[in-house]
């Protein structure tokens, strides 16, 4: 059956071959903006249609143009049957605002995150985020890029006309049932979309064209380049514009990874050329090479039926016309001035460590957790204090590179298997590719900003199979200031936990409130001042609940408890 399925994706890869005018997305700007997550239906094939989402549209998001320093109050109402969430990938926000996990939108109703938009000017997106469904949801056409704009950015002569200089180019691949509906999860994912067009060509200017790359892929990593071998420069990574230009070749671009290039089309008026994935050339060990193991024998179901594995294809025809009226002609060499934290200033260091469930050829298969664990909503995994500089450690034992990511805080890699990184690498990243087979990458980032005892942030593999199946992690940023250190914590003991009817509290400190709270964020017992520092719970259900004691210092402190 999946045979056939596969051979039904390759007959339409091959047959499929008329080109169509890549779409681009509506752009929605302003400090109020209505987004409508709907069920829809598009054509891509004769005969049925396939059931899509999308957000104000079937299939895909508007492009949201915000400026840094601008308040921005974003309603997001979801139409659709299933929860969802909408994340702001790459954005520093408060985690209330981060839409992740913990923060579902339920059928028929609202979401109304309100922030103050602080990142640096770059091409960021959003994309569902409810656990176990983010690779649905995405795969069925949720996603839009987002572009910041800042005064730096615009000080630099650039290609900012959107859609005419400046192309949004939103890389996925797809799979397709006989029915022409997507597959959700498959190593068959043969149809390359951009922007949500299938064999896409655009006409572009014979100037300096910039391309806002964005993987939305599943899992697979592109080895981008243009079929007429030349080079093209890129600008910018995840979170911001680079210090200077840097000339290249060949692009490696991970799920969730974006990238700014410029391509100089002048003087080829007339001429076609495509932005393509170089797949040949990707190493062992990554999705998208001949073998996405490092080593033989290790492979996916169906991996090897996909045509795109370890091969050249097309990603954008590119049909270059006449110029435009003020065309940028050169392309800028010095950027933004870019001040990473230092390796001495870091307050803590961490190390999450990469490995598969199972041992053996099946390794690869997955699925994969982080530090032995697979993802528990209930578990805060880190705890780290407001404002800290930290060092991570990423130890992938894996045969297979993951796309590691974290919410809130953008990073700079430190190094890659102990090598400082290229200059490509060198700038603000929230996604880094963490090579397989003992692979490490080390960042380095501040978790400025924001704190929340109740919400946490999100770190993960970026590969959504990955992520749904258990590879990610939570840490809560916690603020010195309105709760308990660290250390003074250890002097604090509650038990038994798990329990049953009755809770302790050992302390030497005068205890205010006791409030237990449910995994939605209610509170369902409260008490004031216990007696002995003893609570009865015999009024509650057994499940996971948070404890919060507050001190009469006013001091907080927030645990996760099991009632039995
Ligand atoms: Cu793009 Cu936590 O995700
Ligand atoms: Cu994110
Ligand atoms: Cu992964």
């Amino acid at each position: 059956m999946k045979f056939k399925i596969g051979l039904a994706i390759i007959s339409l890869h091959f047959f499929g071959n008329t080109q169509n005018p890549l779409f681009i997305p509506d752009t929605l700007s302003g400090n109020t903006i209505q987004l409508t997550i709907q069920e829809g239906q598009k054509q891509f094939f004769s005969g049925a249609a396939t059931l899509t989402y999308g957000i104000n549209g079937e299939f895909l998001a508007p492009t949201l143009i915000l400026n840094r320093g601008q308040q921005v109050s974003l309603n997001v109402s979801n139409t659709l049957s299933d929860s969802t969430t909408i994340h702001w990938h790459g954005m520093h926000v408060a985690p209330e605002n981060d839409g992740g996990p913990h923060t579902p939108i339920l059928p028929n109703s609202n979401w109304n995150p309100q922030f103050e938009v602080m990142d640096w000017a770059s091409t960021y997106w959003y994309h569902p985020h409810l656990h176990h469904k983010t690779n649905q949801h995405v795969q069925k056409g949720i996603a839009g890029m987002i572009i910041v704009r800042d005064s730096f950015e615009e000080a630099i002569s650039l290609p900012r006309t959107y859609g005419i200089d400046d192309i949004p180019v939103i890389i996925q691949t797809k799979a397709f049932d006989s029915n022409n509906q997507i597959i959700v999860e498959t190593a068959l994912d043969s149809m390359v979309m951009i922007n949500g067009t299938i064999n896409a060509y655009a006409d572009l200017p014979a100037q300096i064209v910039r391309l806002r790359l964005l993987n939305g892929s599943s899992e697979r990593i592109y080895n981008l380049g243009l079929s007429n071998g030349s080079d093209f420069t890129l600008i910018g990574t995840d979170g911001g514009l680079l210090e200077a230009s840097v000339t290249l070749n060949r692009l490696k671009l991970a799920p969730g990874e974006r990238a700014e290039i410029l391509v100089n089309l002048v003087g080829l008026n007339g001429q076609t050329l495509y932005l393509k994935s170089f797949g040949s050339e990707l190493p062992n060990g990554i999705y998208g090479a001949a073998q996405p193991g490092m080593g033989a024998g290790q492979s996916i179901p169906n991996y090897n039926l996909n045509p795109l594995n370890g091969n050249d294809f097309n990603l954008l025809q590119v049909n270059v016309v006449g110029t435009t009226a003020e065309p940028v002609l050169n392309v800028p060499s010095n950027l933004v001035t870019h001040n990473p934290w230092q390796e001495q200033n870091a307050a803590q260091t961490r190390t999450v460590t990469f490995s598969p469930v199972n041992m053996g050829p099946t390794a690869i298969n997955g699925p994969f957790v982080f530090d032995m664990m697979p993802f528990d909503m209930m578990m805060i995994n880190h705890t780290i204090q407001l404002n800290d500089i930290e060092i991570w450690t990423l130890q992938n034992n894996t045969p297979i590179a993951h796309p590691f990511h974290i919410h809130d805080v953008p990073f700079y890699i430190l190094d890659i298997n102990g090598i400082a990184p290229p200059p490509e690498l060198a700038g603000r990243k929230d996604v880094v590719l963490v090579p397989g087979g003992m692979g490490t990458v080390r960042f380095i980032t501040r978790f400025e900003d924001f704190s929340n005892e109740m919400v946490p942030y999100m770190y993960h593999c970026h590969m959504l199979t990955h992520e749904d199946g258990g590879m990610m992690g939570q840490f809560i940023v916690s603020d010195p200031n309105s709760s308990i250190t660290n250390h003074s914590l250890d002097a604090f003991t509650i038990y038994p936990n798990p329990t049953f009817d009755q809770l302790i509290l050992q302390t030497s400190q005068n205890v205010e409130k006791v409030e237990i709270i449910n995994q939605i964020g209610k509170i369902v017992l409260s008490i004031h001042q216990p007696k002995n520092n003893s609570i009865s719970l015999v009024n509650v259900n057994p499940g996971s609940y948070f404890i919060r004691v507050t001190l009469d210092n006013q001091n907080k402190l927030t645990r996760k408890l099991v009632l039995e």
